[in-house]
């Protein structure tokens, strides 16, 4: 699932923030992200203040991230089948797990794992990850398809940023100091990946509950 760690080329972003360069081998991922959306199809979430988030998403595992009117969450139930989300399957927790432990966190066990799905023209704007009950564990990112440039500005929502371009099978580990950092995607641009087309697709895998 993911190559051998002595081969991983691996960039502190900032302290607790490590990018790990292809490090997913999303040629696999792809057909068990299918048959998750299969299961739990993407919808575009929506805020407190009725505006809709312009990635679609969707989740795997035992705790999804939810927005709606009545605010963020964590929910054991898709809202929209009314079922549970999809069970996380084996392979995206290995990558998580062997992502985390070479990022400096060993012993991460996701609970929950956001799917968002960017095209061009979409973004996400600063925010911190914080929903989570327990935030000495990480967050592991994976990005798969087109290329989106990720920025990182620490402890305040606005001032000067970091900014690294991810592609295709680059994992990003943010935990310790950096767990609670403001971070965001800017706007993506027109692109084709061979595989996935002129999208991109982000795994969150988080410790939620
Ligand atoms: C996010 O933090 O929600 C997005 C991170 C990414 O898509 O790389
Ligand atoms: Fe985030």
């Amino acid at each position: 699932m993911m190559r051998d760690l002595f081969d991983t080329d691996s960039l502190e972003i900032c302290p607790g923030m490590v990018l790990l360069r292809q490090f997913a081998d999303t040629a696999s991922l792809q057909p068990v992200l299918e048959s998750l959306l299969a299961v739990s199809p993407l919808r575009r979430m929506q805020t407190t203040r009725g505006f809709y988030l312009s990635v679609q998403s969707s989740n795997c595992g035992q705790l999804g991230w939810v927005s709606d009117r009545r605010g963020y969450r964590y929910s054991e139930l898709d809202p929209l089948t009314g079922q549970a989300w999809p069970d996380m399957p084996a392979a995206f927790r290995t990558l998580a797990q062997q992502a985390a432990r070479s990022a400096g966190f060993a012993g991460f066990d996701p609970d929950g794992c956001l799917i968002n799905q960017y095209v061009p023209g979409t973004q996400m704007g600063a925010h911190q990850d914080r929903d989570e009950s327990d935030v000495d564990a990480p967050i592991v990112s994976v990005s798969m398809g087109i290329d989106a440039r990720f920025f990182v500005t620490g402890s305040e929502r606005r001032g000067r940023s970091t900014a690294v371009d991810l592609s295709d099978g680059d994992v990003v580990v943010f935990g310790g100091p950096a767990r609670l950092h403001y971070h965001g995607v800017r706007k993506l641009k027109h692109s084709e990946h061979p595989r996935f087309g002129a999208v991109r697709w982000n795994l969150t895998f988080r410790k939620a509950g």
